[in-house]
């Protein structure tokens, strides 16, 4: 279930920051969890077959599609926004999605993708696990894609650790209504973790920071270690640079909580990101004057 108060507050503050409906918004304890029960029901409900995907990656933003029993198919990257490019001529009977990956927070124009998943009867999966909260919108500003991934995860935006989100587009009820029914039956019905991966969740951050400490030279052995007592949740476990995945899991108290604290800084965050990597696509016009830390910075309007 998407579980206590803290869990409802949560979704509500993502649906405030999109323009959504809190209904629509899942919780999971991580992003790679939402998109394994995203390509498992595809793959039960439409049946296997390929995802057309970016080669630029993760690999836990690949395995959900293998462990579903899919296959993907890598397209081009356009050089502009890092993500696929026109990918038309990849798309065939045996094709279910296609995944726009907003890569480092660069959501590039999204209307050709949906152009070509409505012509193919295709569902349009958007992995905004590098911006969470931000979705690519139409020319009228409504979401483009039919389900989003977003991610509160080890090296994201927001310094938690663990959290991740999926937003299923309502209007998937009336162009997918099997798939539609399935993903937000399975999303509701994740199981929470257990007593071992919430003590993992719980001193993630206090062991990383201890960690990062060591002189140099004792960290590398110090962290396999860790992970190897299990003590460490690694971003990327070893067996997932295989391929596999463990079952999907839902959020619970302590992230939701992290979560009510840093979503509401997330403004801010993204002003650090635009300062630092001018990664934002907008023109500097469409960005507004704020004060950060009692200096001049600039934001997204
Ligand atoms: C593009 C992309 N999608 C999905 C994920 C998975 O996010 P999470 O760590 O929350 O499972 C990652 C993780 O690095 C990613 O880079």
């Amino acid at each position: 279930m998407n579980g206590p108060s803290s869990g409802g507050e949560v979704r509500r503050i993502l649906a405030n920051a999109t323009g959504t409906d809190p209904d629509d918004w899942h919780l999971c304890l991580k992003a790679r969890y939402g998109m394994a029960v995203v390509f498992a029901g595809l793959a039960d409900v439409e049946g296997v077959g390929q995802v057309v995907t970016t080669p630029y990656t993760c690999a836990t933003a690949v395995n959900p599609i293998l462990v579903a029993g899919l296959t993907p198919v890598y397209a081009d990257l356009d050089p502009a926004s890092l993500s696929i490019s026109d990918p038309a001529g990849l798309i065939s009977a045996a094709t279910r999605a296609i995944v726009a990956q907003n890569t480092l927070g660069i959501i590039g124009d999204r209307s050709g993708l949906r152009a070509l998943a409505d012509r193919h009867h295709l569902v349009l999966v958007e992995d905004s696990a590098h911006c969470v909260a931000r979705l690519a919108r139409g020319d009228d500003g409504q979401p483009l894609a039919d389900v989003s991934i977003h991610s509160a995860g080890i090296e994201k935006v927001l310094p938690i650790g663990f959290g991740g989100a999926v937003w299923v587009n309502p209007r998937l009820a009336a162009t997918h209504p099997g798939f539609h029914h399935a993903l937000r039956t399975r999303l509701a019905a994740l199981p929470v973790p257990g007593f071992a991966t919430r003590f993992r969740v719980r001193i993630y951050r206090g062991l990383a920071g201890i960690l990062a400490r060591l002189p140099r030279s004792l960290r590398p052995a110090a962290r396999r270690l860790t992970i190897a007592a299990r003590l460490l949740e690694p971003p990327v476990a070893a067996a997932e640079r295989a391929g596999r995945q463990p079952a999907p899991l839902a959020s619970y108290g302590f992230v939701d909580r992290k979560l009510l604290t840093w979503l509401p800084r997330l403004p801010q965050m993204y002003v650090l990101v635009v300062e630092c990597t001018k990664s934002d696509n907008r023109e500097p016009e469409e960005h507004e004057q704020c004060q950060l830390n009692g200096q001049p910075a600039f934001r997204a309007r």
